[in-house]
């Protein structure tokens, strides 16, 4: 298409090339790096928390059970030495809980800021409440509730929104830049979403869930459009069935004969997104480890069976492509924003200059 040519929307957005799916992540980048994570007792919150903190990071994470965050903070601190470990009670339901939990983070921050926020908390829904209604002694069905929704959706819009307005006024942090240096970035302004596979397909019986996860990729697909203005980067995961508590035993049984990822691959993808900054705007899907393969026509990819040898992998790059094409409207905002944009550079830097010349005139340096 023309328009293409003359209006590159990949370099309008300022996304980031495909990430290189085989080198591990620097843990050394994160050393100084704040973090704040919703659900962190448990699970993949857990993995990432231990991780990081062994890393040297500051991590602070807030979850509703109290119990399992206090211990996992007392044994990591035990384990890694890191005294810059902390737990606070933060139900993500609650608008005032989170900006409590934001507020204390900030207030434990060795420098005063928060450089990477993973919206983690969630829940599935086991009930058939949804798909199959039921009604009172022959009457409606009451209205219903859906606690999913509050958290994995709510929950997740009230963490981007905390970190929206937190990772812009981190001291010394600037826009997220594909080009910058990774080891001299020590500031950041990143969030990671957390969806599902749940996010991509459909999963049977499971309808809030996937409504829930499937809106988190419709979240990270719209803040990446708009990252290069309000310059926090913003990438997401989107797991398959991975082995924590979330999966109940009927799923668990459902799944049998199956292949499960690990949470470790999980971990492993998040921190390649939070050690380096230059990832901005990408998305992977992390399951079992397997080997694709071309089959004889050349086209088509084959699955090799987890546990078959060969090199295999668990993270997947996803939603690459939101931007190599696009409609006249978005294209026009884009080009609007980004203009927008400089000329708003053009302002702050006058004004900047304008104090220069102020303080020069007052005499003072
Ligand atoms: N494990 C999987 O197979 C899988 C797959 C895809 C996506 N996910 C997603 O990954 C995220 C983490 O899940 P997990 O597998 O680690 O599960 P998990 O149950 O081990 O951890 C979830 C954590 O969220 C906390 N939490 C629940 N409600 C909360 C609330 N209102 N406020 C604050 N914290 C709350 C829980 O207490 C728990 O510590 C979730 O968003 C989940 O939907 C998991």
């Amino acid at each position: 298409m023309p328009r293409a040519a003359s209006y590159p929307l990949e370099a309008a957005v300022r996304q980031s090339p495909p990430l290189d799916l085989d080198k591990a992540a620097d843990d050394a980048w994160m050393k100084e790096k704040t973090i704040l994570i919703t659900g962190g007792a448990s699970g993949f919150g857990a993995g990432f928390f231990k991780r990081w903190a062994e890393a040297g990071a500051t991590v602070v994470i807030g979850d509703i059970n109290v119990k399992k965050g206090d211990q996992l903070v007392r044994d990591v601190k035990r384990e890694t030495g890191n005294k810059n470990l902390h737990f606070f009670h933060c139900d993500v339901t609650d608008w005032s809980s989170q900006v409590q939990f934001f507020k204390e983070a900030v207030k434990v921050s060795p420098h005063g800021g928060i450089d990477t926020v993973v919206a983690n908390a969630g829940i599935t829904d086991t009930d058939l409440k949804f798909e199959i209604p039921v009604g009172l002694d022959g009457h409606d069905p009451p209205a219903p509730k859906f606690p999913v929704i509050d958290v994995n959706l709510t929950g997740v819009l009230y963490t981007s929104h905390l970190a929206l307005f937190y990772l812009r006024r981190n001291p010394n942090s600037s826009p997220s830049n594909p080009n910058c240096d990774p080891a001299q970035t020590h500031r950041d302004r990143h969030l990671i979403l957390v969806s599902s596979m749940a996010g991509l397909w459909p999963i049977p019986a499971q309808t809030l869930y996937a409504v829930s996860k499937h809106a988190v990729v419709g979240l990270f697909r719209n803040l990446r459009s708009s990252s290069f203005m309000h310059g926090v980067r913003v990438n997401l995961l989107c797991p398959y069935f991975i082995d924590t508590s979330i999966i109940t035993n009927t799923g668990k049984m459902l799944l049998a004969g199956g292949a499960v990822g690990k949470p470790e691959d999980v971990v492993e993808a998040a921190t390649r997104f939070a050690a380096d900054p230059r990832i901005v705007g990408r998305a992977v899907l992390v399951g079992p480890k397997v080997k694709v393969v071309q089959n004889e026509e050349g086209g088509m990819a084959l699955v090799e069976k987890e546990n078959e040898a060969g090199d295999k992998k668990a993270i997947w790059e996803i939603y690459a492509h939101d931007f190599e094409d696009s409609d006249i409207f978005v294209r026009n905002v884009i080009r609007v924003l980004n203009r927008v944009a400089e000329i708003r550079g053009w302002v702050g830097w006058f004004t900047d200059m304008l104090a220069v010349v102020k303080r020069a005139l007052r005499g003072s340096n």
